[in-house]
């Protein structure tokens, strides 16, 4: 299947439709504005395209000098196993090296290690950690 990636964020509802396949929307309940606000912000926005369909993307957000993150690498479940994954993460590693980004991370997926790391990716130090900020949970 010829795959075409493309620059740019796609249409919304193209987007959405990638998008609520991963289920990643019952944490973050964002409306389909929302996610093309969240995009469009973005640095980098990669789109991956069979026949003219979307069937992944990707997107980096950064200050274009020292850090970039990856974020919302996503391909269809239909067309995964296929290497545009792989691409697509190519793709946007390669725009910031490119660019001359120092420092390039993402977060990872459950079950996702492998493929990042068969990717040049390696996991940050258990003594360095990444964190995620969690709200406290009101007192009944
Ligand atoms: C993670 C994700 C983007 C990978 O996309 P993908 O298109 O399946 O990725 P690829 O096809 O490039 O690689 C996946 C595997 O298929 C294999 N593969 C690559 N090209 C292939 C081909 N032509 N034929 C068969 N298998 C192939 C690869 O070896 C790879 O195996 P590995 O993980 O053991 O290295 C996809 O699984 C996904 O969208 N998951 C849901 C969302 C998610 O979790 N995203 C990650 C957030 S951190």
């Amino acid at each position: 299947m010829p795959i075409r990636l493309q620059e740019g964020t796609p249409p919304t509802d193209d987007l959405w439709r990638v998008f609520d396949t991963t289920g990643w929307n019952d944490e973050y309940q964002l409306s389909p504005a929302e996610l093309r606000t969240a995009f469009e912000s973005s640095w980098l926005v990669v789109g991956a395209y069979a026949e003219g369909r979307l069937v992944g993307v990707g997107r980096a957000v950064s200050d274009r000098v020292v850090h970039a993150m990856i974020y919302d690498l996503i391909v269809i479940p239909e067309c995964q196993g296929a290497g545009i994954g792989g691409q697509l993460l190519a793709c946007l590693v390669d725009r910031c090296t490119t660019a001359g980004i120092r420092d390039i991370q993402l977060f990872c997926a459950r079950g996702k290690r492998v493929f990042y790391e068969t990717r040049g990716f390696v996991a940050r130090p258990e003594d360095a950690p990444g964190m995620q900020y969690r709200a406290p949970t009101k007192a009944s």
